[in-house]
């Protein structure tokens, strides 16, 4: 097999194209976490993590898909709205491309690795005076004018690639326990994973790979400061209201307006799943608890585990449930929040004598 037919592109079936611009992406491992799932009391609970793709999140399967339908198009400007992790993986992947990357990013609240990423990249950055709702809005108007090829996950090309992470945790699961998860549980900001994992499951129910009780239920988890979807969930919505003012830690999902709601709110309804808000100090323990099983992930990416510890001390998620997190970033996208969540270095004089004496005060 060519790297090509690696990953994401093992599922061309399923996919508008049967290969596309590729470093390559998915294939992510699927880790056990032992001593969290005890603590968290469930049957069995395995972590996806995505932010072993290449630019280091999940966005790598959307964009390999994403911009070669760009490339069919013949489009001159590939543009997106970041939190951050968008902006990584266009740059990364419109460049390999040969086309010209515009990204629109949130002033002061896009985490340093991914800024970085995107300006090695050789992105245009523009930081907007707003928040990244108001970005989208921007990038939007610019698609609607013909200045640029949107690749936020509005694009729908982008969800195709996206639907892999199911495909691939169906297979794991089941290769490695005998059976499908329960549920899956994930971060949720624009909804675009939430909308493509109910696309990829219903697909392999229309195959007839999976039979419809076997679709995992689709578990929403949101920071409590920018939290519409689980107010949509709570209140038996059939749309979002737009949160004008977001705030949270887990910068990645501080979306006041998930486009994709439209698609996700029936995806987690229609599977039997739910949605959660959890603080940021409940995401920040999360992400330590991660870290202790060597898992390293960005906040937002805690989320999901915050989320199901938080529905397993509600009984919402029982004791015999078998559970998949998404971990949907990884851990040196964010070096500052990694830091103030760890220990702090100890400065040492440089003499074996001194550090011993240290170590025992
Ligand atoms: N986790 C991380 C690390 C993310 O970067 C994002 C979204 C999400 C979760 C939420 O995923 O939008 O499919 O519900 N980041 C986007 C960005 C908005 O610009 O990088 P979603």
């Amino acid at each position: 097999e060519s790297a090509f037919h690696g990953g994401v592109w093992r599922y061309s079936d399923a996919l508008p194209f049967d290969e596309g611009v590729s470093l390559p992406e998915g294939d992510t491992p699927l880790h056990n976490v032992p001593r969290l799932e005890d603590e968290i009391g469930v049957e069995r609970l395995r972590v996806k993590h995505e932010g072993m793709n290449p630019t280091g999140s999940f966005k790598d399967r959307g964009m390999t898909v994403g911009v070669r339908v760009a490339q069919e198009v013949g489009v001159g400007r590939l543009a997106c709205a970041s939190t951050g992790n968008t902006s990584a993986a266009l740059s990364a992947y419109g460049s390999r491309a040969g086309l010209q990357v515009l990204v629109l990013l949130p002033a002061g609240k896009v985490a340093a690795g991914k800024i970085a990423q995107a300006s090695l990249h050789g992105a245009r950055i523009l930081e907007v005076d707003g928040n990244f709702d108001r970005c989208l809005d921007i990038v939007k108007d610019l698609a609607d004018r013909g200045e640029a090829y949107l690749l936020n996950s509005l694009n729908p090309f982008r969800l195709e690639g996206q639907k892999t992470i199911g495909l691939e945790i169906m297979e794991q699961f089941r290769d490695e326990e005998g059976a499908f998860p329960d549920r899956i549980v994930l971060p949720v900001g624009n909804a675009g994973n939430t909308a493509a994992l109910y696309k990829a499951f219903r697909e392999l129910e229309a195959t007839g790979a999976i039979d419809e009780d076997q679709i995992p239920k689709i578990t929403g988890v949101q920071a409590a400061g920018a939290a519409p979807m689980v107010e949509a969930i709570e209140h038996d919505w059939d749309h979002i209201e737009r949160w004008d003012d977001v705030e949270t830690r887990a910068t990645a999902i501080r979306i006041g307006n998930p486009v994709n709601a439209p698609k996700a709110l029936p995806g987690i309804r229609e599977t039997g799943g739910t949605a959660i808000a959890v603080s940021d100090e409940e995401i920040t323990d999360a992400q330590r608890s991660l870290a202790e099983e060597g898992v390293g992930v960005e906040p937002a990416s805690a989320a999901s585990i915050a989320g199901l510890r938080k529905l397993r001390e509600e009984g919402v998620v029982t004791a015999d449930e078998q559970v998949v997190c998404l971990t949907t970033g990884h851990l040196l996208k964010d070096p500052d929040a990694a830091a103030e969540a760890g220990t702090d270095p100890e400065p040492v004089p440089a003499d074996t004598d001194d550090v011993l004496e240290h170590l025992r005060s």
